[in-house]
């Protein structure tokens, strides 16, 4: 696992905005670059240069194929909380994407769980995902799978926790009684056969989450944590969410990817 220590949460933006540039320009096949995309504060300001990259000119997304990993139940895509609205509003609306290189899972859909296998086989039809990016949760969820989701999890329903449905209510108003408490998401299990998987960690209120993802045992506790298995997971990370980590770690990664540092 790289773990890539930027100072603060801009520079993390940034190194992680241009490594996503970087791979699609890298990418000369024929075949579309797949590109596996989180929701939540984390990834804005990593989409805001993105869209800046591409009305300048440095990236172009005519040949991407995106899939998103999660989305609520029971909120229709014009709902400003949707993780449809979400990503229309800070990425989508913006680039050149083709629309139906977009794929979302449907919250609204009748049969969530024929949506969710159709999600799979989309997926798989492509080849797999490229680059996945993620965000977590402060439990250490990875796209809606909660601590004790199986780690070889597919994508499909999940409950969310009481602790998820607390932190999310920020975004309803702070009243977790207009938060669902289901989600469509992809499983830990999809984002690990990703051909790379990186994941974004700002913030001293994710420094145990980053602990885990890092230090910990390997444990459906903490659904993050099977990163450590991943062939090629990278951390993008800023200072205030290394405040769990034992200053060998810190200094290790530090050392070994400090020219990474912006
Ligand atoms: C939600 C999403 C996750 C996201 C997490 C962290 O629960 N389902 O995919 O990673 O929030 O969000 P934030 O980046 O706002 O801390």
């Amino acid at each position: 696992m790289k773990v890539i220590i930027q100072e603060n949460y801009d520079k993390m933006c940034e190194w992680a905005a241009n490594h996503i540039i970087d791979a699609i320009n890298a990418h000369k096949e024929e075949r579309p670059f797949v590109l596996g995309l989180p929701t939540g504060s984390s990834p804005i300001g990593v989409y805001r240069r993105l869209v800046a990259a591409n009305k300048a000119g440095k990236v172009t997304f005519k040949n991407v194929v995106t899939f998103n990993m999660d989305e609520y139940v029971g909120l229709p895509h014009e709902h400003d909380q949707s993780y449809w609205y979400f990503m229309h509003d800070n990425l989508f609306d913006h680039i050149d994407i083709p629309r139906e290189n977009i794929n979302i899972l449907n919250g609204m859909a009748e049969d969530p769980e024929a949506e969710c296998a159709a999600y799979e086989e989309k997926i798989a039809s492509y080849g797999g995902i490229d680059l996945f990016m993620g965000g977590i949760g402060v439990d250490g969820h990875l796209a809606f799978n909660e601590p004790y989701t199986s780690l070889s999890s597919r994508t499909g329903v999940r409950d969310l926790t009481s602790d998820t449905i607390i932190v999310n209510s920020r975004f309803f108003d702070n009243d977790p009684s207009k938060v669902p408490t289901r989600a469509l998401s992809v499983g830990i299990g999809t984002v690990m056969d990703s051909k790379q998987v990186l994941v974004l960690i700002s913030g001293h209120n994710k420094a145990r989450a980053l602990a885990a993802t890092v230090e910990g045992g390997v444990s459906q506790k903490w659904t993050c944590s099977a990163l450590q298995l991943h062939n090629d997971a990278i951390i993008a990370c800023d200072e205030a969410a290394c405040g769990e980590l034992t200053v060998d770690t810190y200094k290790y990664f530090l050392d070994v990817y400090g020219s990474e540092r912006l």
